[in-house]
């Protein structure tokens, strides 16, 4: 089982941003946190990280046929990207939403997630936890 785990903007600067929020763990200690439960598991993971909505559409569009499933925090991009929908339809792989902050009882405009209906499940609010959550659901629906 291969998955690609995608970060979206801002995200590169976890530890610096909004501690408050999204806690004092950096970007580094996330893919250390995410990569030790995928060799638990046995899972390939490969990572990838952008500040630039197209290139999140080229990473998606580029795990077709290569990945057996995403796990994605499109971080803002979530409450605006219809290109990121629709390159996660067009791959049509399982996908897993994940946000570090439970965007439902932030500001009303991160409400709104596109991607929320090309996934197949979404985590938010439990920090890195999520990500775990997201890999083993994706395992499950994998049956592997
Ligand atoms: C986020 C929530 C988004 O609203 C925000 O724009 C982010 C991070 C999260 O992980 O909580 O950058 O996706």
């Amino acid at each position: 089982m291969r998955i690609l785990v995608i970060n979206g903007p801002n995200l590169n600067m976890l530890g610096i941003r909004e501690k408050g929020i999204y806690g004092s763990e950096t970007y580094d200690d996330l893919i250390r946190f995410i990569s030790d439960i995928c060799d638990e598991l046995k899972i390939e993971a490969e990572f990838f990280q952008s500040n630039h909505e197209g290139s999140i559409v080229d990473a998606i569009q580029s795990a077709y046929g290569r990945f057996d499933g995403i796990v994605i925090n499109p971080a803002a991009y979530t409450h605006t990207s219809i290109a990121i929908l629709d390159a996660l339809k067009a791959v049509s792989l399982p996908a897993v939403e994940v946000h570090l902050s439970d965007i439902y009882k932030r500001e009303e405009f991160r409400h709104i997630s596109y991607v929320a209906s090309a996934c197949i499940k979404s985590f938010y609010g439990l920090g890195f936890e999520g990500y775990r959550l997201a890999v083993l659901a994706l395992k499950e629906h994998l049956g592997k």
